[in-house]
């Protein structure tokens, strides 16, 4: 979704700001553009539709001159992806420009008003109103733009991370944010501004989280200073970021999402790392102990999560019901939110996030937290909105995950959703000994396992490229398996624009049969477990009509490779880990099939990494 950067300090900005965005360039975008400003105080202003590259490309030797800046990619809301809606926008004497992610929901009523005063918008965007509104404010009230911004933030109804900019006052950004997130990054003699830690990364350790509704001015001459929108003064919170500045590259890969997928044995082992030693029969979350009492005695846990992190909340339902015997529901954080849920203190809402700033998830935490339920986490951005929203919870510790497609935070979600149920269900003795044991030993075998499933990566390139031209897939699976069908169909569809559907297996029968012909590649889950003869009769009603059947199976199984047209390997797991290794060929397969139909891997069309929009 929209990125934003800033910089003030002694360096050119122009640099800064173009690095800057190429590294938010993951979050999804369509158009974006930068403003700077001096000494010499004439604003700079260039913006495009389309990638970073069209806006060096259309700078190109034009001026670029000067010390403080911000720059935007946008994530169309309000009017089409054009050269007009791009961000930055600027008030009608041209003196101010601002930048803004998220939703200005009241912004028609402020609009109707401003026009009536004369204001005259050159875009169909809700942001272009806010920054004629914080003319007029600083205008009327005759004030600074730090108590312009303040003032017309009291007025606005909605969402916001912005970065204003004065030309007349090349000293300073002002700063605000409401439900968006936004990073001051605090260097030596200057300041960063993202939001996210990625374009800060390469310059500063030092940061400071702005939280909903302050407001802050950064300055050459005056430093930092924080305050409410009501005026009450905030000190500020240096933290100190973890992140590597080498996990933003792609390390030899021709893309961040194969990059991801084959970091996936190391991510899950770091993910259990300190967690689980199969030798002393010990599991714990660490973050979450003090509330396991809570967690054992709630009425049920209601996980929330949006996109594929909802597809291993599915996985975690299976999981804690099945060895801890607690009642999970899952929920879309979008619908959650609006349905009026019966919801209480003696509920345990778990929130799954990748990024841990996915607006609906937020949402759906606040409302549940005002009901007095206990909130956990599992996020994967440590320090994000949902980490600090939450009451605890647990890392997900895969690193900054860059492809849009989510593929190594949904194996370690996974994992931690593992530890979780085998944690609860050792408390509450819902699991014996003996298979605890046999569960733990083979969750701790298991980046070893994922390491020999990537080894299949050339067979799902053979296969992507029979199949690579088709219009329709279907994915099947049962049991555990389900979630990794819907997991299956999301990856496809995401990256390589195939219309996809996941099933489980034993509905095919109640629609999606109607769609099978020799045409329509059907992937199956296959592996040996409990519904295993009932998932291969399955596969025989798609032959029998005609389909194509790629399967993924148990090493060693004859009786899918007898049926099946493809089979893909794994080794054998527990079922209740079969989710993590069977969910790797899909991600393989995707991949390619995308790459050969040349599209955007990493950035697909419409998408966003980090969707901070409702
Ligand atoms: C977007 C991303 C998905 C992600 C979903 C939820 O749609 O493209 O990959 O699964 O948001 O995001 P979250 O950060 O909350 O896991």
């Amino acid at each position: 979704m929209c990125g934003i950067v800033g910089y003030v300090g002694e360096k050119q900005a122009y640099d800064i700001l173009i690095k800057g965005l190429k590294r938010l360039e993951y979050r999804g975008y369509d158009s974006s553009g930068i403003a700077i400003s001096g000494d010499e105080k004439d604003l700079k202003f260039y913006k495009r539709k389309g990638k970073v590259a069209k806006l060096e490309e259309f700078i190109g030797d034009r001026s670029t001159k000067g010390t403080i800046g911000i720059g935007h990619t946008r994530w169309a809301t309000h009017g089409p992806a054009n050269d007009e809606n791009a961000h930055p926008h600027a008030s009608g004497d041209g003196n101010l420009v601002l930048i803004h992610n998220g939703i200005i929901e009241n912004y028609a009523s402020l609009k109707k008003e401003l026009e009536k005063r004369g204001h005259k918008f050159l875009s169909d965007t809700d942001t272009e109103v806010l920054i004629h509104l914080i003319e007029e404010v600083k205008k009327q009230e005759n004030v600074s733009l730090f108590e312009a911004v303040r003032l017309s933030l009291t007025e606005v109804v909605g969402a916001y991370a912005i970065v204003v900019m004065d030309k007349n006052n090349p000293d300073e950004l002002v700063l605000a944010k409401k439900s968006s997130p936004l990073v001051i990054g605090i260097g030596d003699n200057d300041f960063y501004v993202g939001s996210d830690a990625t374009p800060i990364i390469e310059y500063t350790k030092n940061v400071v989280y702005l939280e909903d509704e302050e407001i802050a001015i950064i300055s050459k001459k005056n430093g930092l200073k924080i305050k409410k929108l009501n005026n009450q003064d905030i000190s500020p919170t240096i933290q100190e970021l973890q992140m590597k500045l080498d996990v933003l590259e792609k390390g030899g890969y021709p893309h961040f999402m194969l990059k991801e997928i084959f970091e996936q044995p190391k991510t899950i082992l770091d993910c259990m790392r300190g967690r689980v030693n199969a030798q002393k029969g010990f599991v714990s979350l660490g973050g979450i102990e003090d509330y396991a009492t809570k967690i054992l005695n709630a009425n049920r846990i209601i996980i929330i999560a949006c996109g594929t992190s909802w597809h291993a909340g599915l996985v975690g339902e299976y999981l804690i019901e099945d060895l801890a015997r607690i009642n999970v529901e899952v929920e879309y954080a979008s619908e959650f939110r609006y349905r009026n849920p019966i919801i209480n203190e003696n509920d345990i809402v778990l929130a799954i996030s990748q990024s841990g700033e996915t607006a609906d998830t937020l949402a759906a935490i606040k409302l549940a937290k005002s009901k007095g339920a206990t909130i956990l986490g599992i996020c994967n951005v440590v320090g994000s909105t949902i980490s600090r929203e939450t009451h605890a919870g647990a890392y997900t510790h895969a690193g900054p995950e860059i492809g849009v497609a989510s593929t190594k935070a949904f194996t370690a979600q996974v994992t931690v959703l593992s530890l979780l149920a085998l944690s609860l269900a050792q408390k509450k003795g819902t699991i014996e000994k003996s298979k605890l044991n046999r569960l733990l030993f083979e969750l701790e075998s298991i980046p070893e396992k994922v390491a020999e499933v990537l080894k299949s990566d050339d067979l799902c390139k053979e296969i992507a490229a029979i199949y690579k031209d088709v219009n329709n897939a279907l994915y099947l699976g049962r049991g555990y398996s389900f979630p990794v069908a819907l997991e299956g169909a999301l990856k496809l569809k995401e990256i390589s624009y195939i219309h996809a559907e996941g099933y489980p297996a034993a509905e095919m029968k109640h629609g999606p049969i109607a769609l099978i012909d020799e045409e329509m590649p059907v992937f199956v889950v296959a592996t040996k477990g409990p519904s295993y003869e009932k998932v291969v009769s399955n596969i025989q009603e798609v032959k029998a009509r005609k389909g194509k059947v790629i399967s993924i199976v148990t090493k060693g199984d004859e009786d899918v490779k007898k049926a099946a047209d493809h089979v893909i390997e794994i080794p054998h797991t527990e079922e209740q880990f079969a989710p993590i290794l069977a969910t790797i060929p899909f991600q393989l397969l995707s991949y390619h099939m995308a790459v050969m139909r040349e599209c955007n891997v990493d950035q697909p069309r419409n998408l966003a990494k980090s969707v901070t929009v409702e």
